[in-house]
């Protein structure tokens, strides 16, 4: 295992499409080694998801893991560790609700992004197995930020209003209270 450089947004991977990933390759020992890799970074830099193109692996892999906390995500389910493979995102309510939003790839800053909060996502598992879930509010917005990044999408795409686009720093100063944040 090991853990992997994240590129940062300017790096040409974060606005590729990634490919799908060929399903007859998952379970090999590349595709265990990339996913523990992966699961390792995301650990290591202390993020809720990684997707793998944030570590210049150009295929439609993430992997998420929603901690049990309570405290700085608010009240928010845990989801345990999970890889999700070639997944699609059906949006099932239109209606949206924002969060502060960061990245791996776009350290030190965030933003404030509106998405819609119910939504569907068909994907493989580990295992190669065809999966389905339902998700709604804060992880809802998880999975569309993690899987933006298979199609080249970064959340600084989607801030509506770039004055809600702040450093960090400065964020825990003057909006903290405002809304709920999260780095993923
Ligand atoms: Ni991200």
């Amino acid at each position: 295992m090991a853990v992997l450089e994240i590129i940062k947004m300017g790096h040409p991977t974060l606005r590729q499409v990634a490919a799908l990933y060929p399903v007859e390759d998952i379970g090999s020992a590349d595709f265990n080694t990339l996913v523990s890799d992966m699961r390792e970074t995301m650990y290591a830099a202390g993020g809720l998801g990684l997707a793998a193109p944030q570590v210049d692996v150009p295929y439609r892999i993430a992997v998420i893991d929603i901690p049990e906390t309570g405290t700085r995500y608010g009240d928010v389910p845990a989801l345990p560790f999970a890889v999700y493979v070639n997944p699609v995102i059906t949006v099932l309510d239109e209606e949206t609700a924002g969060y502060w939003e960061g990245c791996l790839s776009v350290p030190g800053m965030m933003g404030y992004v509106e998405r819609p909060q119910h939504i569907r996502v068909d994907y493989l598992n580990a295992q190669g197995e065809s999966r389905s879930l339902e998700a709604t509010g804060f992880t809802a917005t998880v999975f569309q930020h993690e899987f933006d990044h298979l199609f080249g999408t970064l959340y600084v795409d989607r801030i509506r209003d770039l004055r809600q686009f702040v450093y960090e720093e400065e964020y825990r100063l003057f909006h903290a209270d405002e809304e709920e944040m999260s780095d993923f």
